[in-house]
């Protein structure tokens, strides 16, 4: 039995993952591993969209890698590799270019927030053609499911679209992926701004969970994060956003449930409450940020792991460019 394939990537540019990536994507990723042929990519092509710092683009993409297998991405599980090391993806995102039309690539409305901040004159090409990559991404791998968020899901109707259309054109050649929207089951919340997802681009890194962070860092955050109005320990997101929010937090990362603590913390105030996350949070990812400072420091070892992992990816992404050249009618060599 065949087990079904899963494709997705997460772009390097950062120094830390932060809390809402581990639970709203990562997460899955590593559960996914368990019952599907996973391929996992640090997609650092797409990262130059924006202009970056060489030496900080490196620093990323390897805190990047090691962050995943740190929090539980196998490579002995999964496929886990850099989209730089496999040339096929720009390849195919050529193919993908010319099958995409200009106004279907203009109606993505990543590309018309990001470039409208920016402005035509400070926005790459690269932004433009970034959704093209992304379904060469995809499409290399003949991925059944793309695990992603509901931003994404445009960008996963494109590459079906193209994938489709392909298929009419030059015969059966690639898979049609689905988008696998994950859960908003462990939605999290900046902690100065509970009623807002928690995100990299955040006005202060105040309400903001980062994997990398130190210990007492992160606990100070939560001790100081927004207080709600009244004093009791409930889920309401309308009167206690907050609240809700580092509830949400502890049931994800302690396992209990959210009556459960409610009940644990009934007649205590938000203080202690707030004491209770901050430790199950700083106990969660004490060992994890160790393990990647550990594979960071052995940098041959994990520069190894990412090889090996392009060479499996490789002999799947060569045969998917080979087959879509000659059904294009490029000739072979
Ligand atoms: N665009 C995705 C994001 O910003 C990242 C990405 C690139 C991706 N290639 C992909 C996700 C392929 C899934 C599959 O989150």
């Amino acid at each position: 039995m065949t087990r079904p394939r899963v494709l997705s990537g997460i772009q390097p540019t950062h120094d830390s993952f932060h809390l809402g990536n581990y639970l709203g994507a990562i997460k899955q990723w590593v559960e996914l591993q368990a019952d599907h042929d996973a391929f996992y990519c640090v997609v650092d092509l797409h990262a130059l969209t924006i202009e970056t710092d060489p030496a900080l683009l490196r620093k990323r993409t390897l805190v990047s890698a090691a962050q995943l297998i740190a929090l539980g991405v196998d490579p002995n599980k999964c496929t886990l590799f850099l989209q730089s090391h496999i040339s096929q993806h720009n390849q195919l995102g050529w193919i993908m270019e010319c099958l995409a039309g200009f106004g279907e690539a203009s109606r993505m409305t990543q590309f018309k927030d990001k470039s409208q901040k920016s402005g035509t004159d400070r926005t790459a090409v690269g932004l433009f053609t970034y959704p093209m990559l992304q379904a060469a991404d995809i499409l290399l791998y003949q991925a059944d499911r793309v695990p992603v968020g509901e931003d994404q899901r445009q960008h996963i109707e494109l590459t079906r679209d193209l994938a489709g259309r392909f298929n009419s054109r030059y015969g059966q050649t690639f898979q049609l992926p689905q988008a696998y929207i994950l859960k908003s089951g462990a939605k999290i919340n900046d902690l100065q701004d509970p009623t807002s997802k928690m995100s990299k681009s955040a006005a202060t890194m105040q309400g903001v969970i980062e994997i990398m962070d130190t210990p007492e860092s992160n606990a100070k955050k939560i001790k100081s994060s927004m207080t709600d109005t009244g004093r009791e320990v409930r889920f309401d997101t309308e009167e206690k956003p907050g609240i809700s929010n580092l509830l949400t937090i502890h049931c994800a990362l302690s396992g209990k449930t959210i009556p459960e603590l409610e009940a644990e913390f009934e007649g205590k105030g938000y203080g202690d409450f707030k004491a209770s996350v901050a430790e199950i949070v700083v106990e969660y990812l004490r060992p994890i940020r160790l393990r990647t400072l550990e594979l960071l420091e052995d940098e041959k070892y994990l520069l190894k792991i990412l090889r090996e992992g392009a060479d499996k990816a490789r002999i799947v992404a060569e045969k998917t460019l080979s087959d879509t050249y000659k059904n294009l009618g490029l000739v072979e060599r």
